[in-house]
């Protein structure tokens, strides 16, 4: 709900579990609160501005801009702090001074070629400095079924001059005080998104990706915690950014006591020239509040994505169980390999058969054939069609890996057209993998990959699609560039590449699309907002995913993980864990197999029906329930996600013990979560607790009987 005061000019936003209100104050646009549910008796006028200090520059007749807590922080005028937009005019001027002009309710809001969440209503309340020429649209986007507010923001040149955009992030979120913790998530590709907390200094402490791409380095997510804040209880608040190309989030301890949160685009080396009467659109930042610890975040930013960001024809479907080459074959198949594995599927459970990477061009290994979507005739004489139809003989469906934006040096596509490779003047273009990107900033190159993709899809009954990105981009230039106006090419290349989506992924609704790069190195709201789903990390040894699936929990839900079951040694790291601990961790999101069926010893096979009927019973929990973490591997000893249904009739525990103390101590998870009044049967072991026995004692269970990446799972049914 949205309201507006008009005596006392303030704005109050009431989303489920959250307040978030702002006030006018001599035209500066204050933050007034962001926390849980207030009312109109609550006194909003406590954060209000202190009188200026004489040594703080000050705006004759305005409060001092470095003291107070700002909706839009800008440059030049007095606040000091880390400014959410700079702009730089024709003369070189960078003071910007924002006044509020006017308010008004948006529907349907959607951003500019951008990645949108969806539902909720919209705020749009405009500032605007008449001296520079310049107004600015701040969106607020709230919503009646979770504590989150969706930001945004929209610049215009409303001079008579172009004047240069040098930063615009999404939003900027003042706290009064400080003393938070940040929690950030960094990897790398095979150990993506690692949880770090650290306090907050005096001073700026950020986090970014310069890839184009939003990286495994480091996830375009942050939180600030109160310092006593832990899974299940304490202020929490939250960023994540609608947004896959280079992002920053920084984050400032104020002299004054206060912290400010922004992000958005990455400013480093950005610039973008506004023309008169031209308009730049920031993509959104999802802010989030819980009072519920950091399990409380998580869940509310999965209750958001469900419901606001990933496309509803498949939120709360069933999902596809695979069954994936890549691990089984590499490059190395032919129709043989290829049928092996697909009758081994027959009966299994498992419905679609994915045709991984190499069936295409001239490509036996990564050195060739990125670009020609064309297939392979030399491995696969008579096409897909054989391989399609084996699919439809054993009642699986088919799936087909795609890299869109990438070429091989060695490939027709480059041969016939090498300007189309993102190159430098004067450089050598850097080979990663041994392929270079496509400048899908230019029309030409993305009509070119949406039709042959699309022809692809036209001409084969293809029902899913892994669209994958294998590396990061360098020499950023383009020929097709204004030459007046280079530095904003990374953020032109997502525009490129949401193009690309919405030309491919929602031009064949039909198609179910799961994302991946390298793994799990593009893995953000702007990308599940076309794919349902992500393969969340190349590493599939269970013990690793423990670690990837907790991190990646933080701010994504577990419908969005793709997990796969692969053989042992694990490929990534030679570990070996028991068959039923691969599946149980490969069970935590929609799952499926990276390996050869046909070549699977006969009594792992025999398990995985059984394994996928266990996983599909209860895929209402991975789709739509809610994750609670009882134990963090990064503390060495055991992993535990409790997943349990909203209306609270059911929930899964899954435990993996990663580490065996000889002699060790006892462990009894207790599972939040749970409807602490009514009584739960352990399926597997016949006994019942209280709810409430569950929560604060805890699950009394063997813990000394399993060994090193043992996993245990039980099933709480309410009785
Ligand atoms: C990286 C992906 O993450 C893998 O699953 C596989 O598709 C390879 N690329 C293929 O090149």
């Amino acid at each position: 709900m949205i309201a507006y005061d008009k005596k006392t000019a303030t704005f109050t936003l009431t989303g489920k579990g959250v307040t978030y209100a702002m006030g006018v104050t001599d035209g500066v646009l204050e933050h007034r609160y962001f926390g849980a549910p207030i009312g109109p008796s609550d006194d909003l006028s406590l954060y209000r501005g202190e009188a200026a200090t004489s040594f703080e520059a000050r705006v004759p007749g305005k409060l001092s801009q470095n003291q107070i807590l700002l909706e839009a922080p800008v440059y030049g005028r007095g606040d000091y702090r880390e400014p959410m937009l700079i702009l730089r005019g024709a003369e070189g001027e960078t003071a910007l001074d924002l006044a509020y002009t006017g308010h008004r309710i948006v529907k349907d809001h959607k951003l500019a070629g951008l990645p949108t969440s969806f539902g909720g209503e919209t705020l749009a309340i405009t500032l605007a400095d008449p001296v520079r020429g310049a107004s600015v649209d701040l969106f607020y986007t709230v919503c009646d079924d979770c504590p989150v507010i969706a930001r945004s923001a929209r610049i215009t040149n409303t001079g008579k001059s172009d004047c240069k955009i040098l930063r615009a992030y999404s939003a900027a979120l003042d706290l009064p005080d400080n003393g938070y913790d940040l929690i950030t998530l960094y990897g790398a590709w095979a150990r993506e998104r690692t949880p770090e907390r650290t306090p907050i200094r005096h001073g700026v402490t950020s986090v970014d990706s310069k890839r184009v791409s939003s990286s495994a380095s480091l996830n375009p997510f942050a939180a600030l915690v109160e310092k006593a804040a832990g899974e299940n209880a304490g202020r929490c608040y939250g960023m994540a950014l609608v947004y896959s190309s280079s992002w920053k989030i920084a984050c400032e301890g104020a002299q004054n006591g206060t912290t400010r949160l922004t992000g958005g685009i990455n400013d480093f080396a950005f610039a973008k020239t506004l023309a008169p009467g031209e308009s730049f659109d920031a993509p959104e930042a999802v802010l989030v509040f819980s009072s519920e610890g950091i399990g409380g975040l998580s869940r509310a930013f999965h209750d958001y994505a469900r419901a606001h960001i990933v496309n509803p024809a498949f939120v709360n479907k069933p999902r596809p169980i695979v069954v994936n080459n890549w691990e089984a074959t590499y490059f190395d198949f032919d129709y043989e390999r290829l049928f092996a594995i697909i009758d081994a599927a027959e009966g299994t459970g498992i419905d679609t058969f994915v045709l991984d990477d190499g069936w295409f061009g001239a490509r036996v290994n990564d050195s060739a054939g990125l670009g020609d979507w064309t297939v392979n005739r030399n491995k696969l004489p008579d096409g897909l069609k054989p391989i399609i139809d084996r699919c439809h003989a054993r009642g699986l469906k088919f799936g087909l890996w795609f890299e869109p934006e990438m070429v091989n040096p060695d490939s027709d596509l480059y041969r016939a057209h090498p300007d189309w490779a993102i190159g430098c003047p004067g450089y050598q273009p850097l080979l990663s993998r041994r392929q270079l990107v496509l400048d899908v900033t230019r029309k030409d190159v993305r009509d070119y990959i949406v039709e042959s993709v699309n022809r692809v899809l036209r001409e084969n009954a293809i029902d899913y699609v892994k669209w994958d990105s294998n590396r990061n981009v360098s020499d950023l230039w383009s020929s097709a560039a204004d030459p007046n106006d280079r530095e904003c090419f990374a953020h032109e290349y997502a525009l490129g590449l949401y193009d690309l989506f919405d030309r491919i992924v929602l031009a064949n609704p039909a198609v179910f699309f799961e994302g991946c790069s390298g793994g799990g190195s593009r893995y953000d709201f702007g990308m599940l907002r076309y794919f349902p789903q992500i393969w969340t990390s190349d590493d599939t040894d269970a013990g690793m995913r423990c670690m990837i699936q907790y991190g990646t929990s933080y701010c994504y839900p577990p419908s969005a993980m793709s997990c796969h079951v692969s053989v042992c040694p694990n490929h990534q790291n030679g570990r070996t864990t028991p068959f039923a601990t691969r599946c149980a961790v490969a069970h935590l999101g929609p799952t499926g197999y990276e390996l050869d069926l046909s070549k699977l010893p006969a009594e792992e096979k025999a398990q995985i029906g059984e394994q996928n009927a266990l996983y599909r019973r209860d895929e209402d929990l991975i789709l739509s329930g809610d994750l609670y973490r009882v134990a963090d591997p990064f503390e060495g000893r055991a992993f535990g996600f409790l997943l349990a249904a909203k209306d609270k009739s059911k929930a899964a525990l899954t435990l993996v013990k990663l580490f065996n103390l000889t002699n060790g101590e006892r462990f009894i998870p207790r599972l939040p979560g749970l409807d602490p009044a009514a009584d739960y049967l352990v399926e597997e072991t016949g006994a019942t607790f209280r709810g409430s026995t569950l929560a604060e004692i805890g699950l009394p269970l063997d813990w000394k009987a399993l060994r090193d990446f043992d996993a245990a799972v039980y099933h709480f049914k309410r009785i």
